[in-house]
């Protein structure tokens, strides 16, 4: 095997975490994941996969798109601040151990429980997928297993929405290991690998907020439900949407509800303690404070947040950039098939298919 120039960290534990390219990234995304694997770049060896596979479960006909969404995403990313020479960016698709990985998972895993999953019923629900999903689509929970345990991480940071995934990837690993490695399932879930197990029994991060209210004030922020602020948005879109946080309050000397959705954005994105708990105290006693004043200092705090990011994104726009992001995702690829190869091999001779090893006689 040839060694790539920047080899995977020998010492520092793995985070796998991924997006499926459908769309830009929003704020929801930032508290609920991103903030997250921004701290986790220098202390782990971080893996952020594109999940372009799982975008063909719900637009299988929608090829160009999925590859449009694929680069944005790694552009969202960049403008967020990961770094491609601390963590790696990793293309699903060209990761072949996750799809035969895939299949070795779907025999440990019932049916039934697939179908049980709550964040499958609850998509089939919002995207309106009927009774005509196509089969790829609940396949979807399992392939992701596979996206995860092909690194054997440590962390996963995800939003709130996604631990029902990994509830069921730590089900996987267990059983994996069970069945395969003989380990006994009273083992305690830090200690399988110790105890011979090939996976690690995986944990999920979810962030500081890990289901961010959209601007429409009851659901939660989401691309397909018009109440998004993206992290792409100008500042005068982020004003615009900020403007339409719905609160039902009618003046700004009615007492006010700290909980309330705007509130919420509050918490979330004004960084000076101080000046929240007073924008609070004024708020609930109704001391002359309108949501538009409000609304403004919140704007301006998002903006100031998101003000590096257009700049970093900027870099990527210019003629040529979307060569530079193909060539971050080649690279990244390259090292994160080091990783994943190395734990197919493991996990076919655990399950005693490892006759020898690949041997695809292609020179
Ligand atoms: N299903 C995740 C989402 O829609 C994306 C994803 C794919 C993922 N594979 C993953 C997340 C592995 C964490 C780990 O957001």
């Amino acid at each position: 095997m040839t060694t790539p120039s920047a080899t995977p960290s020998a010492t520092r534990q793995r985070v796998l975490t991924g997006d499926t390219p459908t769309g830009r990234l929003h704020l929801g995304h930032y508290v609920g994941s991103l903030e997250n694997r921004l701290r986790m770049q220098d202390q782990y060896d971080c893996y952020f996969l594109l999940a372009n596979m799982h975008a063909f479960t719900t637009r299988a006909d929608k090829p160009d798109d999925i590859r449009a969404d694929t680069i944005e995403i790694v552009k969202d990313w960049l403008a967020v601040g990961i770094d491609p020479d601390r963590s790696t960016v990793v293309l699903q698709t060209e990761v072949p151990a996750i799809a035969e990985l895939t299949w070795f998972f779907a025999m440990l895993i019932p049916f039934n429980r697939v179908m049980r999953n709550p964040t499958l019923k609850t998509e089939i629900d919002t995207k309106g997928l009927g009774d005509t999903y196509p089969f790829g689509f609940p396949m979807y929970a399992v392939g992701q297993c596979a996206d995860i345990l092909a690194f054997r991480p440590v962390y996963i940071p995800v939003g709130e929405d996604q631990v029902a995934h990994i509830e069921m990837c730590r089900e996987v690993a267990r059983r994996f290991n069970q069945v395969y490695c003989n380990v006994n399932p009273k083992t305690e879930d830090e200690d399988y690998p110790k105890a011979g197990g090939v996976f690690p029994i995986p944990q999920a991060m979810v962030g500081k907020i890990g289901r961010l209210v959209g601007t429409d004030g009851v659901n939660k922020m989401s691309k397909s439900l018009n109440n998004a602020i993206f992290l792409s948005d100008t500042p005068k879109e982020v004003v615009k949407k900020v403007g339409k946080i719905f609160t039902g309050r009618q003046s700004p000397t009615e007492p006010g509800d700290t909980t309330n959705a705007l509130f919420q954005f509050v918490d979330a994105f004004i960084k000076d303690e101080a000046r929240v708990a007073e924008l609070k105290r004024r708020y609930a006693a109704g001391d002359n404070i309108g949501d538009g004043h409000v609304k403004q200092e919140l704007a301006e705090n998002i903006n100031a947040l998101l003000e590096p990011m257009r700049q970093r994104r900027a870099e990527y726009e210019k003629p040529g950039g979307d060569d530079l992001v193909i060539d971050i995702i080649r690279e990244g690829t390259k090292r994160a098939n080091v990783v994943a190869e190395q734990t197919l091999a493991m996990a076919k001779d655990a399950m005693r298919i490892g006759f020898f090893g690949r041997e695809l006689g292609l020179r």
